[in-house]
């Protein structure tokens, strides 16, 4: 049986009312534009559009679609064209896809680019591939690294968004975000998490607001 992914991708839309998740244009056209079945392991590709994290390499998965649109709605990392963002966790590489729709949909003026770290070889490996593949990669960058430890090379970020949980937030991560800049990361133990958003100001203090519970892998390395 063949799927009808566009179709699939419309219901799933319809849905993430029942998440809480408000889709705003940009978001909307993010989503309709980058091929989840590309992300997915070969096995799953029929499930691509099932609003669930999906196994993908080295025990870890993809995240369920409501998640990665929560994490880029105004009221998580809200990016904006232009913004340069560091994502650690690329996992699969499909979220990275979406942050660069937000910060450097084709033909804009001032594009963004998105660096996504991982911690796993083998994950690295398949993130950078399916980038390559569905023509990301003027616009990711993924590199097979420990992302607790942030990317100073390019810092500092506008946007910092942690795919994994941490049992503190890393103090690089805090470090490498810009004023007004916003970092998003589950804190908390195994199974369950509150999302935080942290905010910076320009006296440099930082702002903590609880974005509300889930459930992440865990962060590892150095600062996790
Ligand atoms: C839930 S998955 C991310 C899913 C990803 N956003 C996607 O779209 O497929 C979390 C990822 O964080 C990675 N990870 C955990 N600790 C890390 C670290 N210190 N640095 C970089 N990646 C890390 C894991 O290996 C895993 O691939």
């Amino acid at each position: 049986m063949s799927y009808d992914f566009e179709r699939e991708k419309l219901r799933v839309l319809s849905r993430l009312r029942y998440h809480g998740v408000t889709l705003t244009e940009r978001m909307k056209d993010a989503f309709l534009k980058v091929p989840r079945e590309e992300f997915v392991l070969p096995k799953y590709r029929d499930q691509a559009y099932v609003d669930t994290p999906l196994p993908i390499l080295g025990g870890q998965t993809i995240s369920a679609i409501h998640m990665v649109l929560i994490y880029i709605s105004p009221v998580a990392c809200n990016p904006k064209i232009g913004d340069t963002v560091l994502e650690v966790g690329a996992g699969s590489g499909y979220q990275a896809a979406l942050f660069a729709e937000m910060v450097a949909p084709e033909g804009c003026k001032d594009p963004g680019h998105v660096y996504s770290l991982e911690i796993i070889p083998e994950l690295a490996e398949f993130a950078k591939k399916n980038i390559e593949r569905t023509g990301y990669a003027d616009r990711v960058t993924i590199l097979c690294k420990d992302g607790s430890k942030g990317y100073p090379e390019a810092a500092p970020f506008d946007i910092i968004s942690v795919a994994a949980a941490g049992r503190k937030i890393p103090k690089p991560l805090i470090e490498q975000l810009k004023v007004n800049g916003r970092l998003v990361i589950p804190v908390g133990r195994y199974f369950y998490q509150e999302l935080m958003l942290i905010t910076k100001n320009k006296e440099g203090d930082i702002v903590k607001k609880n974005l509300g519970g889930v459930a992440f892998v865990p962060l590892t390395g150095e600062y996790a």
